[in-house]
């Protein structure tokens, strides 16, 4: 059961030391979001966790308790830690977390970082929101995948705070965060935005505001051939995801990180990028990845993509 936020944050501030500093605002609790929240809250910063729904909250709290509570579980099977450290920072990172509905708890942030579906229609009121109830020295930061930086620090009207910082899935072990500027984005925001992910146990990388950034715009055309290798009868999903893992040492091979991320947000990215640059060659929709996503077939979330899948891993 998760205790109350108010119980929690008693909790996690009479017994733990703090590592990091600031109030960190996240908003969206969904599979990025979570993580980000727990990450932040284990490092040591106070995070409010907004959502537009109470079972939204719930769910995402529900993520976030399971697993702080299996990270906690391996570091004591590995002698990292007594299981009394471990119970304590457990407690220590959920009593950290303030679960709320309003959005209003932005206004005492230091960072706030957005990581909402990619519909930019639910972020323009978004941003017009943050953009009036942040702080002038807050850092506003989308976790966007592909959508434009420069659009959302419109939407906002504060330009100058905008940055993104954009995290990987999964985000409690994945290392990179890509730190984005845009033109418009103040030198003393963007330090502040590298010394948090920083903070946050990562390491940041610059790049400027361009589709897809470094890792997506390397990664995500690359998921999409190997799709249509399958596609053209070249090999199978398992022998390209095999080729791949064996042969230039990846850890998940293309079609299962494809299901990993989610079909239907591989195919969001790609479809927009084609829309977008219709005269880029390797923005291109595969026709196999189109259809499992009409069929709602989308991967690990579904339980079923190019693959099925049990939970965080294949079935068997
Ligand atoms: N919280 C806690 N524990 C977690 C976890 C989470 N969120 N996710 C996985 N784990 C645990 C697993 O349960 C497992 O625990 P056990 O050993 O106790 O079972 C442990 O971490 C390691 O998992 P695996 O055994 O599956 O081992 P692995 O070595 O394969 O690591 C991985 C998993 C880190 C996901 C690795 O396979 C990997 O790096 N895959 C590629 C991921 C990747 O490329 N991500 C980027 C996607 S692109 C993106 O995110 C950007 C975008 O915008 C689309």
């Amino acid at each position: 059961m998760l205790r109350t936020a108010r119980t929690s944050r008693l909790l996690g501030r009479a017994q733990f030391s703090r590592h990091a500093s600031g109030t960190v605002g996240v908003v969206g609790l969904g599979l990025m979001g979570h993580g980000i929240a727990q990450t932040a809250a284990e490092k040591g910063f106070d995070v409010v966790a907004v959502e537009t729904e109470q079972r939204f909250l719930d769910g995402g709290m529900k993520r976030i308790d399971d697993s702080v509570r299996k990270l906690a579980a391996k570091a004591v099977s590995k002698g990292k830690l007594t299981q009394e450290q471990a119970d304590a920072n457990v407690a220590g990172a959920l009593g950290r977390i303030t679960p709320t509905l309003d959005r209003g708890a932005f206004a005492s942030c230091d960072f706030v970082v957005e990581a909402v579906i990619e519909d930019i229609g639910l972020k323009k009121p978004l941003y017009e929101d943050l953009g009036r109830i942040c702080k002038p020295d807050c850092v506003i930061a989308s976790n966007t995948s592909s959508l434009a930086i420069g659009k959302m620090a419109a939407f906002c009207g504060k330009p100058a705070q905008m940055v993104g910082l954009h995290f990987f899935n999964p985000v409690q072990l994945m290392q990179l965060v890509e730190v984005v500027r845009t033109e418009q984005t103040s030198a003393e925001i963007f330090k502040k935005a590298m010394g948090f992910a920083t903070d946050l146990g990562k390491t940041p990388i610059e790049c400027i505001d361009t589709p897809g950034f470094v890792v997506n715009r390397l990664l995500v055309p690359y998921l999409i051939e190997s799709i249509q290798l399958v596609e053209r009868g070249v090999a199978s999903a398992a022998d390209v995801d095999t080729a791949m893992r064996l042969g230039a040492g990846h850890p998940m091979g293309p079609i299962q990180l494809a299901d990993y991320i989610g079909l239907d947000t591989c195919h969001s990215i790609i479809a927009g990028w084609a829309k977008e640059y219709p005269t880029d060659p390797s923005f291109r929709v595969a026709e196999s990845l189109a259809a499992k996503v009409a069929e709602g077939k989308l991967g690990r979330k579904s339980g079923e993509g190019f693959y099925k899948w049990d939970g965080d891993r294949l079935a068997k």
